[in-house]
């Protein structure tokens, strides 16, 4: 197991325009990181610059301590999953996957032997004597699969490997990557735009926005404690309501006048604010007001997720959504109260979009 580390990492293809912005990140031996973020943000680029394919334009990487800045892709032990893989068209599936080892020079019998294990492990069993052309796209994703896995490579990179795969496979994918990488003990940096890919797999979570790293810690902490205005929009499902405030006096009061239980530090009197409230934490009523802070709204739209509902509601300070159990006897153009407790409040500064930590 080997500890990868990027010390304040760059990368411009064209000067003065970075596409990753000195990010910093340091990787335990055998840790499973999963890189999340919006499209462009970056996130192939790192993944390139880590495997060798791309310069770095400033900043260290060390792979195992070392600086690895020049050395050559071949000579990193890192088996990489691309994101536009290609497979080689003339070779049969097992072929594809057997022929990293192949070039190591692993005998024929072992060969074969791994290749099963990768294909049953991948559920490619049946189709190892076809080719590429006579696959589906998501059968292609796990043959490119299987030839990085096929390898017994220090440090695995998967760039979204699971997008072609229909969300049954995907979950069940999902699990046996989980898996995989407990019985390969090797390090694993995955990346993803899908936040719910990013919770169940990580070890950490590395959350990248417009190439700068946003915050990087465990699930737990990124949804509980995000430390920006970014991250507790982008984790989480449905995404966190946000509403527009004022440090007033100091109270936080939305633009609508609306009274917020909740003190402002002194050093913010006066600045603009946003508030966020997880849909999960509010609670839905219809008469009494018992929270601390209540918005009265209207019920505009109902979602069935299965076990819950997501209710979308059109309240004065803007629209707000709450989950809500199945059994709540709610239904379209109610009257309703979505109640929260003070600690169920986030608070990020509206200029900066960092967190306001309350006391
Ligand atoms: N070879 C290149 N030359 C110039 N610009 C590039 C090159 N490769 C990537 N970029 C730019 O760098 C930025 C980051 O690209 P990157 O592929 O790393 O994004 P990404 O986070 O992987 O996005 P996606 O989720 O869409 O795959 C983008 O703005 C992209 O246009
Ligand atoms: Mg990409």
């Amino acid at each position: 197991m080997i500890s990868i580390a990027l010390e304040n990492v760059s990368k411009s293809y064209q000067a003065d325009t970075p596409v990753v912005k000195n990010v910093d990140l340091d990787i335990e031996p055998g840790e499973f990181v999963v890189i999340v973020g919006p499209s462009g943000c970056g996130k192939s680029t790192m993944m390139r610059m880590i495997a060798g394919l791309e310069r770095i334009s400033s900043g260290t990487l060390r792979i195992g301590g070392r600086v690895a800045n020049d050395i050559p892709p071949q000579h990193r032990d890192i088996a990489m999953v691309f994101q536009n893989y290609a497979l080689y068209p003339h070779l049969t599936v097992a072929e594809n996957i057997g022929f990293s080892l192949e070039m190591r020079g692993v005998s024929k019998t072992e060969r074969l032997r791994r290749v099963e294990v990768v294909a049953h492990l991948l559920q490619l069993s049946d189709y190892l004597h076809k080719k590429p052309k006579d696959l589906s796209g998501g059968q292609r994703q796990r043959v490119a699969m299987g030839r990085a896995i096929a390898r017994d490579a220090k440090t695995y990179l998967m760039d979204e490997p699971l997008s072609n795969l229909d969300a049954e496979l995907r979950s069940s994918m999902r699990a046996e990557i989980k898996h995989l990488h407990r019985q390969l003990k090797a390090t694993m940096i995955y990346v993803t735009h899908d936040q719910v890919e990013a919770l169940t797999l990580a070890d950490r979570i590395a959350v990248m926005n417009k190439g700068v790293l946003q915050q990087f810690d465990t699930p737990e902490k990124i949804y509980d404690d995000p430390a920006s205005l970014f991250v507790a929009g982008f984790i989480g499902s449905p995404p966190m309501n946000f509403i527009d405030a004022v440090c007033k006096e100091g109270l936080v009061k939305t633009i609508e006048g609306i009274r917020i239980p909740i003190t402002c530090p002194p050093e913010l009197e006066g600045s603009q604010v946003v508030i966020g409230l997880r849909p999960e934490n509010g609670v839905l009523s219809t008469g009494d007001k018992r929270m601390a802070i209540e918005f009265p709204g209207e019920v505009m739209l109902i979602e069935t997720t299965g076990s819950n509902r997501n209710i979308h509601a059109k309240t004065a300070t803007g629209p707000l959504i709450v989950v809500a159990p199945r059994s709540a006897a709610i239904g379209l153009g109610d009257n309703v109260s979505i109640g929260y407790r003070t600690e169920d409040v986030f608070l990020f500064e509206k200029n900066t979009g960092k967190r306001i930590h309350l006391l």
